[in-house]
């Protein structure tokens, strides 16, 4: 019989490509979300899915008792910066509160491995030496960055109490298909989506703040290998390499005959400086490595909203 696993956050952008590699890998696959952000027909249709509130801790073990899920993959979550600066309560309550339910229905259904979506981006802050290593302490300086950091303190009390395996994976920004163009998150959708509509983006601040981009299947294949990995780990899922926000818009300029310039705008408040994750310790650990160089990934991004665009009539 086919190995159950429960995907969290399975409508949104990450968790669906994740999803379709489980179906295609064979898994049988619960898809969890609240739809709050994700989107039904994100959802691979040979997932069963629990249209539920990660907060609902009754509705999440009911779940759990009924298909006894081997992996957990913890994507769900508030994944806006600015939204937890304006509401503190209600991203601890999704992020914090939310992880930890589904962590004690894991403990109690016999759930051997739990990957969890954290974020290299938040959780170090503002730091001197890059690329950052895993060994940083950690330093958030948001809402949401104390969130991640939190729900990676319960892994460890779960696992030191319980012994519940656990993979954190820290991300760095990631791109590709799917992504949200309307969010606060996401620069490589939000420009690519403006630029196929003729309009110019709008820069935050000088454009040097540096990012460490990576595609959205190099992120899944990190899940998967996570699910594999024997024990417990907490690494980067990075690149080593950054490239400033000027440079972004550079490459997608001359991928797209873009001809406009960009507009600048203020800074956002609470932006760091810059982000770049060591990623030595996930090859060491997991053997991954991101595949994808840049403009592979945002050729493969921008195919897939010219025929979102299309679809819409709007292109
Ligand atoms: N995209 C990035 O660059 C990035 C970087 C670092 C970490 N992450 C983490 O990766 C994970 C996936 O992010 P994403 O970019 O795919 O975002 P996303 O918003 O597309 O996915 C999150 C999903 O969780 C669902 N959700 C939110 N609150 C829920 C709740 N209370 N109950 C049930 N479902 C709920 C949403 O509907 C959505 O489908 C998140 O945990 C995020 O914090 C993402």
């Amino acid at each position: 019989m086919a190995e159950t696993v429960l995907v969290t956050g399975g409508a949104g952008f990450i968790g669906s490509h994740l999803v379709d590699t489980l179906i295609d890998r064979g898994y049988n696959v619960i898809a969890v979300d609240n739809l709050s952000t994700g989107k039904s027909e994100y959802i691979n249709n040979k997932a069963l899915f629990y249209q539920i509130d990660i907060t609902n801790i009754d509705a999440i073990k009911q779940v759990f008792q009924v298909h006894k899920p081997s992996t957990v993959f913890h994507l769900a979550a508030q994944i806006s910066v600015s939204r937890s600066t304006r509401e503190p309560a209600f991203d601890a309550l999704t992020n914090v509160v939310g992880t930890v339910n589904l962590l004690e229905a894991s403990i109690e259904n016999g759930t051997r491995k739990f990957v969890f979506s954290s974020s290299g981006g938040v959780v170090y802050g503002e730091v001197d030496e890059y690329p950052i290593k895993e060994s940083t302490p950690f330093a958030p300086v948001s809402p949401y960055g104390i969130s991640k950091m939190t729900g990676e303190y319960y892994l460890r009390f779960f696992k030191r109490e319980k012994g519940l395996d656990y993979v954190a994976l820290r991300y760095a920004n990631i791109y590709g298909p799917r992504q949200d163009p309307y969010g606060e998150a996401g620069v490589v959708a939000i420009f690519i989506n403006k630029m196929l509509k003729g309009e110019r983006p709008t820069i935050n601040g000088d454009g040097e703040y540096v990012r460490d981009y990576v595609f959205v299947d190099d992120v899944v294949n990190a899940n998967i290998k996570a699910m594999e990995y024997e024990g417990t780990a907490e690494v980067n899922i990075g690149t080593s390499k950054g490239t400033s926000v000027n440079e972004l818009f550079k490459i997608l300029k001359s991928l797209m005959d873009f001809s406009d310039d960009a507009e600048y705008g203020p800074p956002r408040p609470g932006d760091i400086r810059k982000n770049i994750l060591d990623n030595s310790l996930a090859k060491e650990k997991l053997n991954w490595q991101p595949t994808y160089p840049l403009e592979e990934g945002l050729k493969k991004t921008i195919e897939y909203f010219k025929g979102k665009m299309g679809e819409d009539g709007t292109g």
